[in-house]
C-alpha cells in the first residue's frame, strides 16, 4: 500500500526536460498555464545538492517508507545519546479506533538537545564558529556569539534557573523579543529539562495570563522594552498584568527575570516588584559558565507552544525531545540544502514554531550560523533586509509569503513616489550575490508574489523551498528538495523523506492521482506532537476523530497530474493573517467581551499583503448605536484579548446574523458577503429569517 503512494510518484513530471525555463519566468510575467510551469534548479545548484535528482530523491523517499525505523535511526545515530533507545525505534497508533493515539521515537533513548546543538558541534572543533549574529532595530545595533561563547551564556542562565528551583519537567515562560536571549533561555531550559513556554511578544497580557495559569511556569524571562521600528513596546508592563491577572486565577509565579533592553528603555523608569522581579543583567552573569546536562528520556517534553484552534482556547501543543531533535535538524539540512559555509537567515520570531524549529532549533543543531533579527523588515525602509542579507553575506533566505508581499508593494510605490522606473530600487540596490536558496513559510505563496521573490529577489539564480508544515508538525512535513526537484511557483511539491500525506473525501476515503480535498497523513514520523498539554481528549477529537487511522492537518490540498502538492488552505474555523494562526471563534469573544456587543461572527477574506483579513459581523445590543467611535473600542476588545495582530480589519454592522433554523450561523454566506461576491450566496432558503441577507448587504459600506 505504501509503495503504491511512491510508485504514483516515481515518474518525472511531464515536460521535464534538460531545458531551462528560468528564461520563460521572465519578470513579473504569468505564464499560460500554471501547472505546467516548471523551474529548474540550476545544473551547477543541483550538481553541488545534498539531493540532485528526483531519482535519488524517490531512492531516499522509498528507504524511508519501506523501513522507516532503519530510515532514522540511521540518522539518529550521527547524534549524541548517553543511551540507545530501545529495540522498538517507534510505536504508534494513530486510529481512534483502535485505541488511545499515541505517538513514540526513540523511546527509552537518553540524550539532551541543547548538548546535541552546543557541546557536540563544540566538541567537533567548531567553538569558534559564529552560532548567532544578531541584529537590532536600529541600523549600528549588532552582535554576535560563537558557539563556545552561546554555551557560556546558556550554562549561566540555565545554572541560574535551577538555583531558583526550577527542575526537570517545570514549565518556563518565556516572553521576549528578538534577542540573543531569547534563543539562549530556550537552551537553557533544555538544558535542565525544563520545559519552555515560549509567548510570542506580541500577546496581550490577558492571552499572556491565559497561557500562564495553563502550564503554571515557575518563573517568567522577559525584558523591559523593545524598539520595533518606530515604536516602543512595554513588555514588563504587560507581564505584569498578566501576572496579576494569572494570581486572581490561582497561579501566582515567584520569579520574572528581566533582561534590561537599555537602548528601548532604561532601568530606572522600569516598574519593579520587590522580591519577585530580579535583573539578567546583574544576576546571571556571576554564576559558573559550565553547567551539566539533564539527562532526559527521548519521550520527555521539550516544549509548550499555544496555538488557535476552533475554539476560543488555545491548545498547548507539546513537542517531545528525541523525535523532535532529529527531525528539525534533518528536514532543515535537506530542504535548505544546508552547508557548513552557509549563513542562513530566518525572518520568524521564536515566538511561534517557525522560530523554534527553524531559527533555534534546527540550525543550530546542524552547526549553522544564524540570524536574529530584533527589528521590522521595513525599517528603516524597505531595503532593510537585502541590507541584512549583504551585511552578513546571507546564503540561505528564509521568510513568509506576507513579507514577500510587503516588499514588492513598497518597491511599486518607491516608483510612484519617485516619478521614474526605480520600482525594485529598493531590493536592487543591494548586491545580494551571497543568497542561494530562498524559503517560504506560513500559507500557500501566491505565484505573482513566487515569481517576484524568485526573480527580483533572488535573480532567477535561488531555488524556493515552500515549506508546508504546522506548529503540530514540528517541521516540514511536503517541501521542494532544492536541487532535486523542478518546482512549480506557489507549490510545496512532494513529502518530506518518512511522511505519507494523503488527500481524502468527505467520507474520508483516500483519492488517488489527480484531485482535490481534505489534505491527512497516515502515518507517524519523529517531529509529531504528541498530546495537547493537560487535553488529550481534545488531540484525539481535533486531530484524529474527524478521519479515523489518520492525522487530520485542517487544510485543503490538490494534487495535480504530475503529483506536485498546492495547498488550498485551512478548511476549520482558523484563518491564517500575516501566517498567523487566528481562531475565528478567539476573536468572536474577544468581541462578545464588550459590554455593547450581542454577538459575532469572523470570517476570513483575502486581503493583498497578509494573505487573509479579518472580518468581523457584530450584532450590537438594543438600544446601542452604530458608530466609529464604538468601532475603535471593539478592536481595542481584541488588542487587549489577543494581542495587536488579531485586530479585525474591518466591522460589518449587524443587525442578526444568517441563522439555520437550529441555530447555526451559516458562515459561508457571510464569506461571500465579506468579499463582495454577491452573486454566489447560494442557497438561503434554510436561513431562519432569509431577509437578514440583505440587511446585512445594505450595511456593507457603512
Ligand atoms: C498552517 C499552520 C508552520 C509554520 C508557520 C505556521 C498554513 C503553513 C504553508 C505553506 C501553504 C501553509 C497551513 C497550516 N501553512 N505553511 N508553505 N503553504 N500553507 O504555523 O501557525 O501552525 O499554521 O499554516 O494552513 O495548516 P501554524
Amino acid at each position: 500500500d505504501h509503495l503504491r503512494h511512491v510508485e504514483s510518484m516515481a515518474t518525472l513530471p511531464s515536460g521535464a526536460g534538460k531545458i531551462s525555463h528560468l528564461n520563460a519566468v521572465i519578470l513579473g510575467e504569468a505564464l499560460a498555464s500554471e501547472e505546467n510551469d516548471l523551474v529548474f534548479p540550476s545544473e551547477d545548484f543541483s550538481r553541488q545538492a545534498l539531493v540532485s535528482s528526483p531519482a535519488q530523491y524517490l531512492e531516499l523517499y522509498r528507504k524511508s517508507i519501506e523501513d522507516p525505523a532503519r530510515f532514522w535511526s540511521a540518522i539518529a545515530s550521527e547524534f549524541y545519546w548517553i543511551q540507545k533507545w530501545g529495540e522498538q525505534v517507534y510505536s504508534e497508533n494513530l486510529d481512534v479506533t483502535k485505541g488511545d493515539i499515541k505517538i513514540e521515537w526513540f523511546k527509552g533513548g537518553i540524550t539532551n538537545i541543547c548538548y546535541n546543538a552546543l557541546d557536540r558541534n563544540i566538541e567537533a572543533g567548531n567553538g569558534g564558529k559564529v552560532a548567532i549574529y544578531w541584529e537590532g532595530n536600529e541600523l549600528d545595533q549588532d552582535g554576535s556569539l560563537t558557539y563556545s561563547e552561546l554555551l557560556e551564556k546558556v550554562c549561566q542562565l540555565a545554572n541560574y534557573l535551577k538555583d531558583i528551583g526550577v527542575r526537570k519537567g517545570d514549565a518556563v515562560v518565556i516572553y521576549l523579543p528578538m534577542l540573543m536571549e531569547l534563543p539562549i533561555a530556550m537552551l537553557a531550559c533544555a538544558r535542565i529539562g525544563a520545559v519552555h513556554s515560549v509567548v510570542f511578544a506580541g500577546f496581550s497580557a490577558d492571552s499572556l495570563s491565559q497561557r500562564i495559569v495553563d502550564c503554571k511556569p515557575k518563573a517568567v524571562i522577559t525584558c523591559n522594552a523593545v524598539r520595533r521600528g518606530s515604536k516602543v513596546i512595554y513588555l514588563k508592563d504587560i507581564v505584569d498584568a498578566a501576572l496579576v491577572e494569572s494570581a486572581k486565577n490561582g497561579v501566582s509565579v515567584d520569579v520574572c527575570l528581566n533582561y534590561e533592553n537599555k537602548s528601548a528603555m532604561k532601568r530606572e523608569t522600569t516598574k519593579w516588584t520587590e522580591g519577585r522581579d530580579v535583573w539578567w543583567q546583574d544576576t546571571v552573569p556571576k554564576y559558573p559558565t559550565t553547567c551539566a546536562v539533564e539527562w532526559v528520556d527521548a519521550e520527555d517534553p521539550l516544549f509548550l507552544l499555544y496555538t488557535s484552534g476552533s475554539t476560543g482556547k488555545p491548545k498547548g501543543v507539546l513537542h517531545t525531545t528525541g523525535g523532535y531533535m532529529i527531525y528539525t535538524a534533518t528536514t532543515f539540512k535537506y530542504a535548505f540544502d544546508y552547508k557548513p559555509s552557509d549563513i542562513y537567515w530566518c525572518t520568524a520570531d521564536c515566538g511561534w514554531i517557525t522560530g523554534h524549529s527553524y531559527v533555534t532549533y534546527g540550525p543550530l543543531l546542524n552547526g549553522a550560523t544564524v540570524i536574529v533579527f530584533e527589528g521590522a523588515p521595513n525599517y528603516p525602509d524597505a531595503g532593510r533586509c537585502w541590507d541584512i542579507v549583504d551585511k552578513y553575506k546571507v546564503t540561505i533566505f528564509y521568510t513568509a509569503p506576507t513579507l514577500v508581499r510587503s516588499l514588492m508593494r513598497d518597491g511599486d510605490e518607491a516608483s510612484n513616489f519617485s516619478g521614474f522606473t526605480c520600482n525594485l530600487c529598493y531590493v536592487t540596490r543591494y548586491s545580494r550575490k551571497s543568497l542561494r536558496v530562498l524559503g517560504s513559510v506560513g500559507e500557500p505563496i501566491n505565484p505573482s508574489a513566487w515569481r517576484w521573490f524568485f526573480n527580483v529577489v533572488g535573480d532567477a539564480r535561488c531555488p524556493i523551498s515552500d515549506t508546508w508544515w504546522q506548529t503540530e508538525t514540528g517541521g516540514f512535513m511536503i517541501t521542494p528538495l532544492p536541487g532535486a526537484w523542478p518546482q512549480k511557483p506557489g507549490s510545496a511539491t512532494f513529502p518530506f523523506f518518512g511522511v505519507l500525506p494523503v488527500i481524502v473525501d468527505e467520507k474520508g476515503t483516500e483519492i488517488e492521482g489527480e484531485c482535490s480535498g481534505y489534505l491527512c497523513v497516515k502515518n507517524s514520523w519523529p517531529g509529531a506532537f504528541r498530546t495537547l498539554y493537560g487535553d488529550h481528549e481534545r488531540y484525539e477529537t481535533t486531530y484524529f476523530k474527524p478521519f479515523p487511522g489518520y492525522y487530520f492537518t485542517g487544510d485543503g490540498c490538490s494534487r495535480d497530474k504530475d503529483g506536485y502538492h498546492w495547498l488550498t488552505g485551512r478548511v476549520d474555523d482558523v484563518i491564517n493573517v500575516s501566517g498567523h494562526r487566528i481562531g475565528t471563534a478567539e476573536v468572536e469573544s474577544a468581541l462578545v467581551s464588550h459590554p455593547q456587543c450581542a454577538e459575532a461572527a469572523v470570517v476570513g477574506v483575502e486581503h493583498e499583503v497578509k494573505g487573509q483579513g479579518i472580518y468581523a459581523f457584530v450584532t450590537l445590543v438594543d438600544g446601542v448605536s452604530y458608530s466609529e467611535e464604538l468601532k475603535k473600542s471593539l478592536t481595542l476588545a481584541v488588542r487587549k484579548q489577543i494581542g495587536a495582530f488579531a485586530a479585525p480589519d474591518k466591522i460589518h454592522w449587524a443587525p442578526g446574523l444568517p441563522k439555520t433554523r437550529s441555530g447555526k450561523i451559516m458562515r459561508r454566506i457571510l464569506r461571500k458577503i465579506a468579499s463582495r461576491q454577491l452573486d454566489e450566496l447560494g442557497d438561503t432558503s434554510t436561513l431562519a429569517d432569509p431577509s437578514v441577507v440583505d440587511q446585512l448587504i445594505a450595511l456593507s459600506d457603512c
